[in-house]
């Protein structure tokens, strides 16, 4: 008697999908739900009678349950795994259904999902999820690609159950194949970034003797401004947390090395393959391999020697506001760098991605979600940016907080405290601004030693220089 009553299926009983799942259901969407091992959703449908949802213990059980043409979520670990799932659901769905990746996977194995889907003439849409297990319970930020005739049938409930920003939905379709799940890619790119200048902020906090229960009370000072954003409030929690066992503030006794899944990763190589800059993220991650590197830092602590990480200053009222105006600038920059990769890629793979958009679902639901985003999508609405860098307000609020920034790149570095995401930031800034980039000396290098030509700044033509004359 339930079949084909459920809207839309839920596969995956993990964190996720389960509280996704009570997500549509508390929307008040019919949710049927299927995990791989029945025990899960055994688990989830005692624990949620509230949510009559639909259970099964068999994929075909689990299909027939579906209005159609159905709608299936999948929420289940990226890789094989999804491709095991998707092998399931097959011999039981009808030409034009529709099923969504929304676990995080990369954006290749999307492209080629899609296409194979489409061939037995299934829908498939890639949606990139940010926001956690709270995210998926009250409202994620979604980021779907795929066939857009396909998003008629299903945006308008992932619209419902995103979160929402001043009433709008955090989710609009972004692309065909790949390019949701490229975008979420990229805003976990901009994650890591964002995570690293928290961190060197906090480092030269420090530096100039500020507690941690004083660097809380300052991050949470800075929520209330520009920088108002979900990690530098978390960052203040994270800064109070005292730990019961040493009676030390926490982030004293948490190992310093960082762990990372790949995604960040994958957003670097991704800038790499379109020769795109984003120095400023790959610094993130590299700073989490560097603090990981066990061995390394071991044999460089006992060799290299250097400034001991103090700075000194004046005011340390100046330099505090100092810092907080650098942190804003490397994170514009990070920003720009990561949308400069969405549109270039929206090129590359002929997405034709609307950036405005991508900014404007970040502003609710996600990790990086921050009022800055507000300004960004508006700026990208108002023109056609070639970078987030030339727009007005944004360009103005670089210039205002220049000098701060150099400031606290000079200090820090003088004072031999690990600032490459400032620094990177930074150095992006001159680059892209400067009249004349020192590329002249690769190029002349390069047809010395290997013939590679140049071009000239005063007539057209590819040159070659005899550069030994007649020895
Ligand atoms: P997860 O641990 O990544 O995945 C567990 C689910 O995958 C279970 O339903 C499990 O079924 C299924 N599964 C594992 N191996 C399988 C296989 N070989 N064949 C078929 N099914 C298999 O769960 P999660 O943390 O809820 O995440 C779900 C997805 O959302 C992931 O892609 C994740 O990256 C993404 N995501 C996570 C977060 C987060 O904050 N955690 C945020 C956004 C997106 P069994 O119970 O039968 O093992
Ligand atoms: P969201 O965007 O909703 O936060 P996410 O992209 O899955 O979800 O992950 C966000 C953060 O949680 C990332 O920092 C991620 O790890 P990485 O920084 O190494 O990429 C972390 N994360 C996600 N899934 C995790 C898991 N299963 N175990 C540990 N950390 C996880």
């Amino acid at each position: 008697e339930k079949t084909g009553t459920a809207q839309i299926g839920v596969v995956g009983m993990a964190v996720m999908g389960s509280n996704l799942a009570r997500n549509f259901a508390s929307k008040g969407f019919k949710t049927a739900i299927f995990n791989r091992s029945y025990a899960k959703t055994a688990a989830v449908l005692e624990a949620h009678p509230e949510a009559e949802f639909v259970g099964s213990e068999s994929v075909e059980e689990f299909v027939d349950s579906l209005e159609k043409p159905r709608r299936i979520i999948m929420m289940v670990k990226a890789g094989p795994a999804t491709d095991a799932t998707i092998e399931t659901l097959i011999p039981f769905l009808d030409q034009g259904d529709i099923v969504i990746d929304g676990g995080n996977t990369y954006f290749p194995d999307t492209r080629r999902r899609e296409k194979m889907m489409a061939e037995k003439g299934f829908n498939f849409i890639g949606c990139g999820i940010s926001g956690g297990e709270e995210g998926a319970l009250k409202g994620p930020s979604m980021m779907p690609g795929g066939p857009k005739e396909s998003y008629a049938h299903v945006g308008p409930i992932l619209e419902k159950v995103s979160a929402h920003y001043d009433g709008e939905p955090c989710c609009t379709w972004i692309g065909t194949d790949g390019a949701g799940h490229f975008v979420k890619m990229v805003h976990n790119g901009i994650e890591y970034a964002d995570m690293q200048f928290i961190g060197e902020a906090y480092d030269l906090l420090k530096a100039v003797g500020v507690s941690a229960a004083e660097a809380a009370d300052i991050f949470a000072q800075w929520n209330t401004g520009d920088l108002d954003s979900y990690l530098i409030e978390i960052t203040s929690e994270v800064l109070r947390q005292v730990d019961a066992e040493t009676g030390k503030p926490l982030i004293d006794v948490i190992h310093d090395a960082a762990g990372m899944k790949g995604t960040g990763t994958w957003t670097v190589q991704e800038a790499l393959n379109l020769g795109v800059p984003a120095a400023a993220i790959a610094e993130s991650v590299f700073a989490r391999a560097a603090s990981s590197a066990a061995d390394l830092r071991k044999a460089a602590q006992g060799a290299l020697s250097g400034p001991d990480g103090t700075v000194q200053v004046d005011d340390k009222e100046a330099f505090i506001e100092d810092v907080r105006q650098a942190l804003w600038s490397a994170k514009v920059i990070a920003y720009a760098q990561g949308l400069h990769l969405i549109k270039v890629a929206g090129q590359e793979y002929g997405w034709d991605i609307d950036v405005a958009a991508c900014a404007r679902i970040w502003r609710a639901g996600c990790i990086i979600r921050a009022k800055l985003l507000d300004r960004i999508s508006n700026e990208y609405a108002a023109g056609n940016l070639e970078t987030l860098l030339e727009a007005p307000s944004i360009a103005q609020g670089l210039s205002d907080a220049n000098t701060s920034w150099r400031r606290v790149v000079a200090k820090a570095t003088e004072a031999g405290v690990p600032i490459p995401g400032f620094a990177s930031a930074l150095s992006y800034y001159d680059l892209v601004r400067a009249e004349r980039t020192n590329a002249a000396m690769t190029q002349g290098l390069r047809d010395f030693f290997g013939s590679h030509t140049y071009r000239r700044i005063d007539k057209e033509g590819t040159f070659h220089t005899n550069w030994s004359g007649d020895r």
